[in-house]
C-alpha cells in the first residue's frame, strides 16, 4: 500500500521535474533584440514573461529608449511573476554577445500608402550595419530578419553575415498564418487553437495560403467553409498588414513580435516546430538563391530541414509568382551592392 502512493507520488513528481529541467536549461541563455519600436518591444516582453531565455537584451540606437523600455517590462516581472532580466543597451553591441539567438526589427514601418518594398533603401542600410554588428559578437546566434521588405532584408542580413543559411532566416509566415488562423477561427466561431495551415511565399501580396493543407481540428477547411468564404479569406490575409496600417497609420507590433518571440521559443527550446519561414532556397521546390516562405523544422539549429510538399499545379504556379516578386525586390537590394 504503501509503495503504491510511493510510486504515485514519483509519478506525479517526474513531469514537474522534467518541466523544471527543461526550463533550468534554456535559463542559461541570452536572447537579443535588436529595434525598441513596437516590435521589438513586444517581442521582448512575451519572451521575458514566457521566460523564453534568462537574459533578454533589447537594444535600440535612440539614446536611452532601449533601457526604458526594458525597465519597464522588467518592472512587470513582480506582477507578472517571472525572473527573465530585459536589460536595455543604447547601441552597444557588446551587451548582446554571446546570443543564443538575435532578432533584428530595426528599420522604418510603413505609413498608409507605402507598399513594404518601398522601405528598401532605407531599412537595407540599416540591416547591414545591424548584422555586421550582431555577427562580431555572435557569430554563431541564429538570426531572425523581422525588418520589411521582409524576404528581401532576410537576403540583406544573410549577404552581410556570411554564415550557414541554416542560421539567418525570416519572420513572416508565422506571422500571416495566426492572420489566416484567427480569420477562420473567427469565421467558424471555433477556437483559433485548433487550426492548422500552411502558408507558402513571399511576405507580401503575393503569399500562398494553402487551402489544400489547412485544417480545423484535423478536419480539412475545405469541408467547413466554401471555396468563397475562403477565397475572402485568403485575400484578407493577403493584405492583413495593409489592413491593420490603415486602422493605425503606421504596421502591426502585437501579433509581428509574438510571432517573432514563437521562432526564438522553438530554437531555444529545441522544440523542432514546423512552421512557415522565409528560407535561403537551394534547390528545393525547383528554386535557387533566394528567400522564400517554406515550412521547415526549426529548432536549436535554426532550420533543420526544409520540408518540400508535393504542391499540385495551382499551387506551383502561385508559389511562382510569389517567388518572381521577390527575385524583383532581390535585383533592386543586389544593384545596390550590399555584399560588396
Ligand atoms: C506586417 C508587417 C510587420 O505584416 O510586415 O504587419
Amino acid at each position: 500500500m504503501q509503495s503504491k502512493t510511493f510510486s504515485n507520488k514519483c509519478a506525479t513528481f517526474a513531469p514537474l521535474l522534467a518541466r523544471y529541467i527543461i526550463r533550468s536549461n534554456t535559463q542559461e541563455m541570452k536572447v537579443t533584440v535588436i529595434g525598441a519600436g513596437n516590435v521589438g518591444a513586444t517581442c521582448a516582453n512575451v519572451l521575458a514573461q514566457k521566460e523564453i531565455a534568462n537574459e533578454i537584451v533589447l537594444l535600440d540606437i535612440k539614446e536611452g529608449f532601449a533601457e526604458g523600455k526594458a525597465l519597464d517590462i522588467w518592472e512587470t516581472s513582480p506582477i507578472n511573476l517571472y525572473d527573465s532580466r530585459t536589460v536595455g543597451s543604447t547601441n552597444d553591441y557588446s551587451k548582446t554577445k554571446d546570443s543564443e539567438v538575435v532578432v533584428i526589427t530595426s528599420g522604418l514601418p510603413r505609413k498608409p500608402g507605402m507598399s513594404r518594398d518601398d522601405l528598401i533603401a532605407t531599412n537595407a542600410g540599416i540591416v547591414k550595419m545591424v548584422t555586421e554588428n550582431v555577427i562580431k559578437y555572435s557569430p554563431n546566434a541564429k538570426i531572425i530578419i523581422v525588418s520589411n521588405p521582409l524576404d528581401v532584408m532576410t537576403y540583406c542580413a544573410y549577404l552581410t553575415a556570411k554564415v550557414d543559411r541554416s542560421q539567418v532566416f525570416g519572420m513572416a509566415g508565422v506571422l500571416d498564418t495566426a492572420r489566416y488562423r484567427s480569420f477562420i477561427a473567427e469565421e467558424l466561431n471555433v477556437s483559433p487553437k485548433d487550426i492548422q495551415a500552411v502558408l507558402m511565399g513571399g511576405h507580401g501580396d503575393t503569399m500562398v495560403p494553402l487551402t489544400r493543407y489547412t485544417t480545423v481540428g484535423g478536419i480539412p477547411v475545405t469541408e467547413l467553409l466554401s471555396e468563397d468564404k475562403l477565397n475572402e479569406i485568403i485575400e484578407r490575409t493577403k493584405f492583413g498588414g495593409g489592413e491593420i496600417v490603415k486602422l493605425l497609420g503606421t504596421s502591426a507590433w502585437y501579433a509581428p513580435g509574438a510571432a517573432a518571440a514563437q521562432m526564438v521559443e522553438a530554437i531555444v527550446r529545441d522544440q523542432k516546430r514546423i512552421f512557415p519561414v522565409c528560407a535561403w532556397l537551394d534547390g528545393e521546390y525547383g528554386m535557387k538563391d533566394l528567400y522564400l516562405g517554406v515550412p521547415v523544422v526549426l529548432g536549436k539549429g535554426g532550420i533543420e530541414k526544409i520540408i518540400e510538399l508535393d504542391l499540385n499545379e495551382g499551387e506551383k504556379a502561385m508559389l511562382a509568382e510569389s517567388a518572381e516578386a521577390v527575385r524583383n525586390v532581390m535585383s533592386v537590394l543586389d544593384n545596390m551592392n550590399v555584399d560588396a
